[in-house]
C-alpha cells in the first residue's frame, strides 16, 4: 500500500484534513489537478481570507437534512480555527456580523495550513490528472499522471461547480456515482441575479447604487447591502438570498429597512411639501435610485399632495417592492455550489461513505452549503477535522 490516505483536491477541506490525519501518524498524499494549493482561499474575502465566522452555527447552512453539519461543527467551531491561527502568528479582525478576515492576507492562511500538512508528513502532488479510481479488495487504486496509487482510505476534497475558470469540476460528484452515491441536484449559491426586458433597463439605469435592503427569496429574507448592476442585482444581501432562491420566484427587496420612512415623509410634507416626489425621496435614497422609484410608485402631484394613505401605500412598494429574476449569472461568478453528495449518504460524524467503508467526502462537495461571511470554509475545516480524525 503506498499510501494509508490519498485526498483529492488541495483545497481548504483537504489540507486540513491532510494536516490532521497526518499529525495522527498516517501517510498522507493530497493530489490537485492545479498548480498551487488553496487557489480559491487566495482569492477569497477580497484576498484576506474570511476564514470564519465567529457566529457560526447549524443555522447558518443549508442543506436537505439541516442537522447532519451539527456534529462536525460542534467538535470543530470557529475558535478551534483562530486558535490554530493564532499559533500561527496571523493578525485578524472582525470585519462585521461576526466575519473574520486576515489583517494582511489570505496567503498567510495557505501558508498556514501547508505548515501544518508539513509538520504532518503529508505530501502535496500539484499538476496531478486523475483518470481513474477503483475499488481494491483492501483500499483503493488512483491513476493519477498514469501512474497508479493504492491507498487504504480515499478522501474527496474536490469542492464544487462554482467558477470553471479557477479549475473547479464536477470531479468530487462523478466519484460519488461511481460509488453509486446519490447526489442532490447541484445548482449556483452566493451569486448575483440577472433580469432580461424593461426591468433589466430600468436596473441598468441606477448601476453601480448601493443601500442598505432586506432581501426575501424563498421565505428567507437578509439584511445587508443590495447593488444594482448593468446585469441586475448583487451586493452580500442578494448573494444571501439566491442561495433560497426558486427558478421563476418573485424576490422581494425591502429598501432602508431601518428607516421609518412613513414618519419621515411625513414630516417632510409638512416642513416643505412643495416639493416633488423625486426631491422628497431623494432625502433617503441615492438620486438615480429615488428618481426612478418615483416614477415607478409615486402618485402624480408634490410631497404636499400625497394623504397619509397615498405616503403609506407609497412606503409599503417600497418595503416589498417584488422583482422576478431571469436566472442567476451561474457557475461562472457564484461563490458556491448548493447541493451535492447526498448527507443520507455520510456519517455525519466521520464523513465516511456508509455503503464504501474507507472512501470520505468532505468540504463543498457535500450537500452542506454556508451563508456568505465565513460559515463555507468554517465547513471545510470542521468537516476535514472530522474525517482527518478518522481515517
Ligand atoms: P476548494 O474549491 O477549496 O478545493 C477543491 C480543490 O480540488 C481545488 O484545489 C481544485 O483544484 C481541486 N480539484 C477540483 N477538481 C479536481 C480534479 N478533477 N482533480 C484534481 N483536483 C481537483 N468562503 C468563505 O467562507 N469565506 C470567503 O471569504 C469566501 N470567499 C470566496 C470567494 C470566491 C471568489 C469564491 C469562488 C468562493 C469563496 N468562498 C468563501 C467559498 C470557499 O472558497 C469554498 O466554500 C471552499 O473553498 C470550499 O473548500 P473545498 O476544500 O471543499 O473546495
Amino acid at each position: 500500500m503506498d499510501y494509508d490516505v490519498i485526498i483529492i483536491g488541495a483545497g481548504a477541506a483537504g489540507m486540513m484534513a491532510a494536516a490532521v490525519a497526518g499529525q495522527r501518524g498516517a501517510r498522507v498524499l493530497v493530489v490537485d489537478h492545479a498548480k498551487a494549493a488553496g487557489d480559491k482561499i487566495r482569492i477569497s474575502g477580497g484576498g484576506r481570507c474570511n476564514f470564519t465566522n465567529m457566529y457560526a452555527g447549524p443555522e447558518n447552512f443549508l442543506s436537505q437534512n439541516p442537522h447532519f453539519c451539527k456534529s462536525a461543527l460542534s467538535r470543530f467551531g470557529p475558535w478551534d480555527f483562530v486558535e490554530m491561527v493564532d499559533r500561527h502568528g496571523i493578525q485578524w479582525h472582525e470585519k462585521t456580523l461576526g466575519q473574520l478576515f486576515c489583517d494582511n492576507s489570505a496567503k498567510d492562511i495557505i501558508a498556514m495550513l501547508l505548515t501544518e500538512m508539513e509538520t504532518g508528513g503529508a505530501e502535496l502532488s500539484l499538476k496531478s490528472e486523475i483518470s481513474r479510481i477503483e475499488k481494491a479488495r483492501d483500499g483503493f487504486r488512483v491513476t493519477a499522471n498514469g501512474r497508479v496509487l493504492t491507498c487504504a482510505k480515499l478522501v474527496v476534497a474536490c469542492g464544487g461547480k462554482s467558477i470553471p475558470k479557477m479549475g473547479a469540476t464536477g470531479f468530487g460528484y462523478e466519484i460519488a456515482q461511481q460509488f453509486d452515491l446519490r447526489i442532490v441536484p447541484t445548482r449556483a449559491g452566493l451569486v448575483p441575479f440577472t433580469f432580461q426586458g424593461a426591468l433589466l433597463e430600468k436596473l441598468k439605469s441606477i448601476a453601480g447604487v448601493a443601500l442598505p435592503a432586506r432581501v426575501t427569496a424563498g421565505g428567507t429574507g437578509f439584511d445587508e447591502a443590495l447593488l444594482f448592476t448593468h446585469r441586475g442585482l448583487s451586493g452580500p444581501a442578494v448573494l444571501q438570498a439566491s442561495s433560497y432562491w426558486e427558478e421563476a420566484a418573485p424576490i422581494s427587496l425591502s429598501l432602508l429597512p431601518d428607516t421609518d420612512l412613513p414618519a419621515a415623509l411625513k414630516a417632510q410634507r409638512q416642513a416643505k411639501g412643495g416639493i416633488g416626489m423625486t426631491r422628497a425621496l431623494s432625502e433617503y435614497f441615492p438620486k438615480r435610485l429615488a428618481a426612478l422609484l418615483a416614477e415607478e410608485f409615486a402618485p402624480d402631484g408634490n410631497l404636499a399632495d400625497q394623504s397619509d394613505q397615498a405616503i403609506d401605500e407609497l412606503t409599503a412598494k417600497l418595503r416589498n417592492w417584488k422583482v422576478t429574476p431571469s436566472g442567476t449569472e451561474g457557475y461562472r461568478t457564484a461563490e458556491v455550489t448548493l447541493g451535492g453528495v447526498n448527507t443520507d449518504e455520510l456519517s455525519s460524524k466521520t464523513m465516511e461513505a456508509k455503503s464504501v467503508p474507507g472512501l470520505y467526502f468532505i468540504g463543498e462537495v457535500v450537500d452542506v452549503t454556508g451563508w456568505l461571511g465565513g460559515f463555507n470554509f468554517q465547513w471545510a475545516w470542521a468537516s476535514g477535522v472530522a474525517c482527518g480524525q478518522a481515517v
